[in-house]
């Protein structure tokens, strides 16, 4: 027992001298003793007080309110603390009931010192267990609910983080396709108007955010090749030839190789790299033909055939389509 916090045993007993001597025994071994006279002075004294015994004697025949009818209160309101029942000697089978109803132990009057000590030191040693065990899970909890606050603010702060950093990856984007048409002087405002056109493609198709992010990027930047296209070609007035007509086409595949530098761009490589690819595989420059053309750059000839007057054969990229409209 710690003797430096002793523990407290309360001694509720309507007989005047057992109360005596438990209480006088109590003590002698180092015990703080409370007395209550019947059941309901005992779960009063539980009731009114900060009072938190580590262990109850608990006699069942007593006036007022016995024992056996003070236990279920007692365990209901205080249910840590263990409850020794005193019996009769004629009574076990009492105390045998009780234990059935939560009690944690029982002594048949009258007892043996040694024996109420040994009995009342594995209470007051299961309280103490409890109580630790209690302490323990409240620390736990608040160590999870501080690590769920911090990885709360953790998780925001990247968000944070990544949204400026995607924001400010489009704002590069959106600078490199400006670049393109200020090149291309039949293209100003296309690209930014195929990336909205797109967007609103991709959103009724119901492509997740990820995806669309992908193709906002390929929408872009779709014609970025052209950076490598000579300006005469870009800006000729008239019709191309043959010659010029073919190094026109190279524009996807110059597009997708200036994408591939930059991981970031990864997903959108090949939307752009398929943009002029046709369903019926007579597109540039891969020539690649229905599923084989990359998703962003695909459509289904049935979502968007409403729109043209002829039935549409071929099938072109989101942002083609949205070229188109
Ligand atoms: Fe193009």
């Amino acid at each position: 027992m710690n003797t430096t916090n002793p523990s407290t045993i309360l001694v509720i007993d309507d007989d005047p001298a057992i109360r005596k001597v438990l209480s006088l025994g109590l003590e002698r071994i180092g015990y703080q003793v409370r007395l209550a006279t019947n059941g309901r002075e005992g779960f009063d004294l539980l009731e009114s007080e900060d009072f938190d015994p580590d262990c109850i004697l608990l006699d069942i025949r007593m006036p007022v309110l016995t024992g056996r009818e003070a236990l279920p209160r007692i365990r209901e309101r205080r249910p840590l603390i263990p409850v020794v029942m005193l019996t009769a000697f004629n009574d076990l089978a009492t105390g045998l009931e009780a234990m059935k109803n939560g009690a944690f132990d029982y002594l048949v009057k009258p007892s043996r010192l040694e024996q109420i000590e040994e009995t009342i030191g594995r209470a007051v040693r299961y309280k103490r267990i409890i109580r630790e065990k209690l302490e323990q899970d409240r620390k736990s909890e608040e160590y999870r609910k501080t690590l769920e606050l911090t990885m709360e603010s953790r998780t925001l702060e990247l968000n944070e983080t990544y949204e400026k950093l995607k924001a400010a990856n489009m704002q590069t984007v959106q600078v490199l396709a400006e670049t393109i048409e200020a090149k291309d002087q039949y293209t100003q405002g296309h690209c930014e108007r195929v990336r909205k056109l797109s967007v609103r493609i991709a959103s009724k198709l119901g492509m997740d955010k990820k995806q669309i992010i992908a193709l906002e990027y390929a929408a872009l930047l779709h014609d970025i090749g052209k950076i490598g296209i000579p300006e005469r070609i870009l800006n000729k007035k008239g019709p191309l030839d043959a010659d010029e007509i073919e190094v026109m086409k190279m524009h996807p595949l110059i597009g997708a190789q200036i994408l591939s530098i930059v991981e970031f761009f990864a997903p959108a490589i090949n939307g752009v790299r398929h943009h002029h690819e046709r369903w019926d595989g007579k597109g540039y420059p891969d020539k690649v033909a229905g599923e084989d053309i990359d998703p962003l750059a695909r459509r289904s000839s049935r979502c968007f055939s409403r729109r043209s007057s002829t039935r549409i054969t071929s099938e072109a990229g989101m942002f083609s389509a949205a070229q188109n409209l």
